[in-house]
């Protein structure tokens, strides 16, 4: 890029005029002898002056326009590239705009909030010290093609990225100057989802083989070494017959989930009274006539308005929590459902209803609840497998409640036990008529 002031380009000036003075001067030298000739030479000799200077002149206007326009977009704000840099300015994403140097000539608000706000009129790379997102402006200058390169942001929190660089071309025709737009995109979201997906099909497949493995197992030693061992068949057959509904439990719960993520985002419209609901699944659970089952209680405020809801729904997510207080209880110990109007629920400005499910037994370490609702997250995995459970009953509940517009709460104290708590927003009963 040309910094000097093209005013003061005097060598190519007398580079050119010189021979044309040396002419008039050898001619006038020549012309005393006609004074016609005389005069026709130093009208010659004026007028191509005159075509020099006119020619410098359009020269240096062109040069001094190509200068402003690329000092303009250096200090933001310049001539052409005003709208570019506003355009900048608005990208959520954080974007820069750089000479061919690498010195950067505009950073919009996002950039200056990763790099820092003197980071402007400064060198990228005493602000980008990833070699890969310097390679990708390295490579996009070499070739004049776009160039991305992913690095890895760790301060405050490890995070994924991508530099994508490439070149514009801003101002006009005859004064066109080349740029590099440097863009850094956030990929962490994208690569979770991605782990998600491809841990979840590693999951469903290892939860479906381990069953399937077992039942080929029994099929193998009925056929062979058992064939006439009445005890083991009936045995055997019973264990089959257990890892086959667990399998059948799996398959039904993953298209559970699957139908219930596909209209997350469209709100129940029925109006579901909890009291009633509430009371007949802890009648159909209540597991009687079994040796050391617990207790269970039912605690309802009186006068609970309706939630919009879909009931369905809402019998599978008590359904799974009371199931998991059943489970995770200590022998001999009750499980208690309350059910109770909230002013505010959490978060919001608006009332609505909490049920919370209770029971006693060992607690869940701090560490593991942020991640319970995962698919497939257990904190004994052997455990819960040996409790016939597929480690999916919170995933649909934590699904179920947010197309509730809920929220889902998992306390649990060393000593007391854990709570399940549901807020579900309420309807006001006016707006029932
Ligand atoms: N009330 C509870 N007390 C102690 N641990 C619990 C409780 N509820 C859930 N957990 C823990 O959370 C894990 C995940 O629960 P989730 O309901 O998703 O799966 P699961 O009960 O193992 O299997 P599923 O519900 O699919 O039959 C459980 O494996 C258990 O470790
Ligand atoms: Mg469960």
């Amino acid at each position: 890029m040309r910094q000097e002031d093209p005013d003061i380009d005097y060598i190519r000036i007398a580079a050119t005029a010189l021979p044309v003075l040396l002419a008039i001067l050898i001619l006038s030298a020549l012309a005393h002898v006609d004074r016609t000739a005389m005069v026709a030479l130093w009208a010659t000799a004026a007028i191509s002056l005159l075509w020099l200077l006119a020619r410098y002149r359009a020269d240096i206007l062109r040069e001094r326009r190509r200068l402003r326009i690329s000092a303009g977009v250096r200090e933001r704000g310049g001539v052409a590239p005003r709208a570019l840099t506003r355009l900048v300015e608005g990208m959520a994403d954080p974007l820069l705009l750089l000479d061919m140097k690498q010195r950067v000539i505009h950073a919009n608000r996002a950039a200056r909030a990763l790099l820092g706000e003197t980071v402007v009129g400064k060198d990228i790379s005493f602000y980008m010290r990833h070699p890969a997102a310097l390679d990708a402006l390295d490579a996009a200058i070499a070739t004049g093609e776009a160039a991305e390169r992913e690095f890895t942001l760790l301060d405050p929190v490890e995070r994924t990225c991508m530099m994508r660089a490439s070149i514009i071309e801003a101002g006009e025709e005859d004064t066109l100057e080349r740029f590099v737009l440097a863009s850094i995109f956030d990929l962490t979201k994208m690569k979770r989802a991605e782990k998600m997906r491809a841990d979840f099909v590693a999951n469903a497949s290892h939860e479906l083989r381990t069953p399937l493995a077992a039942i080929i197992g029994f099929i193998e030693t009925l056929a062979g070494p058992a064939a006439n061992d009445a005890e083991a068949r009936r045995r055997f057959l019973a264990i089959m017959g257990e890892e086959a509904a667990r399998m059948l439990r799996l398959i039904e719960d993953l298209l559970s989930l699957s139908r219930i993520e596909m209209d997350e985002h469209l709100p129940p419209s029925g109006a579901v009274d909890l009291a009633p609901l509430l009371e007949n699944i802890v009648d159909t659970m209540a597991p009687r006539g079994k040796k050391d089952a617990p207790e269970i209680r039912l605690s309802l405020a009186e006068a609970l308005p309706p939630v919009r809801a879909d009931r369905d729904q809402l019998v599978q997510v008590f359904q799974n929590l009371i199931d998991n207080a059943i489970k995770y209880s200590r022998a001999g110990t009750p499980v208690d459902i309350t059910a109770q109007l909230v002013e505010r629920l959490p978060g919001r400005s608006e009332g609505g209803v909490a049920v919370t499910v209770f029971n006693q037994g060992e607690a869940i370490p701090p560490e593991h609840i942020p991640r319970l609702t995962e698919r497939f997250y257990r904190v004994d995995s052997a455990r819960s497998r040996k409790l016939g459970g597929t480690g999916l009953g919170l995933a649909i509940v934590k699904h179920i409640v947010s197309r509730h517009r809920g929220t889902l709460t998992i306390d649990s104290a060393p000593d007391q036990g854990t709570t399940v708590t549901v807020h579900l927003p309420s309807i006001a009963v006016a707006s029932l008529a």
